[in-house]
């Protein structure tokens, strides 16, 4: 089958490849998925730089975290999904696999694909929602009249976060930059800050939720719009996070997303529904896997980055 692998850690243009490499084996608890698109995360190119490595490539490695398409083969553990079914579904980057006409998936992190969207579509929304849901459901507390500030919220995590948090009954206050803003707002944003013309932590108090997708200097200056009590959650890394719960009297931490199928099945839910939009910004073939990667990584995301793997 064709797919994207790196043989070694590197820069993007210089060790990602697409060329033919044996299907995955299927597990008695895998689902062979067929892949239609593939959605592009930063966390992709990160792997590719050796991020999470813990040494040496043994071999090729296909490269490739979220997928959406057709079940071709259920192992004989699986009861929820025959050949047939179209799902969607977070791949551990780490072990990868999603930049690929085949992946190899355990069948409790899959969900069926929301019948309203399009394969590509639902490639762009496992990864992205499953962050957003657990930072506001499960490492914070968003509810109905919490207020709630979403950095990035142009971005695949910010933009699926806006609409999550309106649906828990948030008033969401969001930051992009400065062509994002009208974008941001149609997502539900009561109020967006363009960031790069007006400081957020000069206009903004009594905050309840903030959810740091940048780090550094807006994480930073994040804290101090919280009320007493309030939480900092953060999906980069937070430096002394000890010090500054004491400093300012907030939850403050960073987590990293886990796959998760039951959650998926509900975030379907809410997509069929209408309630979660995906955004997709461009949808690239996988023979032009580096270029979808280097997209990612110049930033500037309006949405998505999405790798259509067959028609
Ligand atoms: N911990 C986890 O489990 C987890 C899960 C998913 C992602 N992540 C990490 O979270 C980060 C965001 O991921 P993503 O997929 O949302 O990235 P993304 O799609 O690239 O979006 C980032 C967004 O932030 C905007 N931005 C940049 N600087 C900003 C600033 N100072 N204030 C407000 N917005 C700003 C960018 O647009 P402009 O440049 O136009 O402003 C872009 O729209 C990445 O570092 C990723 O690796 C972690």
């Amino acid at each position: 089958m064709k797919a994207a692998v790196i043989h070694q850690y590197g820069q993007v243009g210089d060790v990602v490849q697409v060329t033919d490499v044996p299907a995955p084996a299927v597990g008695p608890r895998d689902v062979l998925i067929e892949v239609r698109a593939a959605g592009v995360n930063p966390v992709d190119h990160l792997i590719v730089k050796g991020f999470m490595a813990a040494g040496a490539l043994a071999g090729p490695v296909v490269i490739g975290s979220e997928v959406a398409g057709v079940v071709t083969e259920a192992g004989a553990e699986v009861t929820r999904f025959a050949a047939g079914d179209e799902v969607f579904t977070r791949v551990d980057p780490r072990v990868g696999g999603g930049f690929a006409e085949y992946v190899a998936v355990d069948e409790s992190l899959v969900a069926a694909k929301p019948a309203n969207l399009t394969f590509e579509e639902a490639a762009s929304l496992p990864l992205v929602a499953l962050t957003a849901w657990q930072a506001l459901t499960e490492q914070s507390d968003v509810r109905a009249g919490s207020r709630v500030l979403v950095h990035g919220a142009a971005g695949g995590v910010g933009s699926a976060a806006v609409q999550i948090a309106k649906q828990l009954g948030a008033e969401v206050t969001a930051t992009a930059s400065t062509g994002s803003t009208e974008l941001v707002r149609s997502l539900g944003a009561d109020r967006v800050i363009d960031y790069r013309s007006e400081k957020f932590d000069e206009v903004l108090s009594g905050i309840d939720v903030v959810l740091d997708t940048i780090g550094g200097d807006t994480q930073e200056r994040s804290l101090s719009v919280l009320k007493p009590g309030g939480s900092l959650v953060s999906i980069v890394p937070v430096p002394d996070a000890e010090a500054k719960k004491e400093q300012w009297n907030v939850d403050v931490r960073s987590f990293l997303m886990r796959p998760h199928g039951e959650q998926l099945t509900a975030l379907a839910a809410l997509a069929e529904s209408g309630r979660l939009r995906p955004l997709v910004e461009k949808v690239f073939p996988l023979d032009e896997t580096p270029a979808a990667l280097q997209k990612v990584e110049r930033g500037g995301a309006r949405g998505k980055t999405v790798i259509g793997v067959r028609p």
